[in-house]
């Protein structure tokens, strides 16, 4: 990644502290905001310009986004942001305490119009509990989008519950947030909608990352054998799962490195497991350079992985 971009880049994934000390982060106590998918990171650069008393956060799933948007942001020479490669929507909740943000902002997002994909459509009505609870009363969220129904399905979830207080979709004749999908569609012609949904009332949210880095001991000697064993470990329950997909075994068989995966309410993460011989013993532990927000499913894998060898051994 750019320089320019890691001076703006967070990873909470490593984070002990959830939901994130923002003050901590920004060296002060401001007004704070979010923008979920801000794409090559324009509109992050002109409002965090434009409101430089606010702090702003944004998250984006895809990694070329970080370059763009990082240089932008070195280029206006802001100070007042920063970025997460991480899903917003679990970002939103896991992130930011009760009442803690003043905007979020979501520009374009992809509809997903095939009724089987509906599903993956970003404003639902676990997203919009998620708003209730980290706006702060009066705190607005803002969508724009180019497509009709999108927008007005956004605003009949968003006005369910007696929340929020919903404005639009109202049609865009001037400027809009200025991103490139923006231009993009009013190239093609197409009509821009804004949907703003001031929170009146608070939601109660479960959250489910945990700062905590979980570890297991095992009391037996393990072996090569129970390593190579171990891909093809899996659970899954009602609201999540695990497998552990490969083992690699260090030569002198102290230590192996397993690639894991998880899922809780479909929220997924990969990443590694670490077996390791200590003098009092074998560890089973998160590996340190590919942190995961420690939920319930990636929790449960190192137990059961530590469980495994314990059952091997006996
Ligand atoms: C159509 S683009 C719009 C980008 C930008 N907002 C603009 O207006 O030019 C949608 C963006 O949202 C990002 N995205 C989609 N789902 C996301 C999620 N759950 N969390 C964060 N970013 C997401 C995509 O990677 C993509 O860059």
């Amino acid at each position: 990644m750019a320089l320019e971009a890691a001076r703006y880049l967070i990873r909470p994934q490593e984070w002990t502290e959830l939901p994130g000390n923002w003050p901590a982060v920004f060296g002060r106590r401001a007004p704070l905001a979010v923008e979920i998918g801000f794409g090559n990171g324009e509109f992050l650069a002109w409002a965090a310009a434009e409101h430089p008393d606010w702090d702003f956060v944004g998250f984006e799933v895809a990694l070329t986004c970080f370059v763009k948007a990082g240089r932008r942001l070195a280029q206006a020479g802001l100070g007042n942001v920063r970025f997460a490669r991480v899903d917003g929507r679990f970002a939103l909740r896991e992130l930011f305490p009760d009442g803690s943000l003043t905007r979020v902002y979501v520009h374009f997002p992809c509809p997903w119009p095939k009724a089987r994909h509906a599903k993956r459509r970003l404003v639902n009505e676990e997203f919009a509990r998620t708003l209730a609870a980290v706006l702060e009363t009066g705190g607005v969220f803002e969508l724009n989008t180019d497509v009709d129904w999108y927008a007005e399905e956004a605003a009949r979830i968003l006005s369910a519950g007696g929340r929020f207080s919903v404005t639009g979709p109202v049609l865009l004749t001037g400027e809009g947030p200025g991103t490139r999908y923006e231009r993009k569609w009013r190239k093609e012609g197409r009509r821009i909608w804004r949907v703003l949904a001031e929170r009146v009332a608070p939601a109660q949210v479960e959250r489910i990352a945990e700062g905590d880095m979980p570890h297991a001991r095992v009391s037996a000697e393990v072996t090569a054998e129970a390593l190579e064993a171990l891909p093809g470990l899996q659970e899954s329950w009602p609201r999540g799962a695990f497998v552990i997909k490969e083992a690699f075994l260090a030569p002198d068989g102290r230590e192996a490195l397993l690639r894991a995966f998880a899922t809780d309410d479909g929220f997924q993460q990969h990443y590694f497991i670490v077996v390791a011989k200590e003098p009092a013993g074998w560890i089973v532990k998160l590996d340190g350079a590919t942190v995961p927000f420690r939920t319930p499913a990636v929790k449960r894998s190192v137990g059961a992985v530590a469980a495994a060898l314990e059952r091997k051994a006996s």
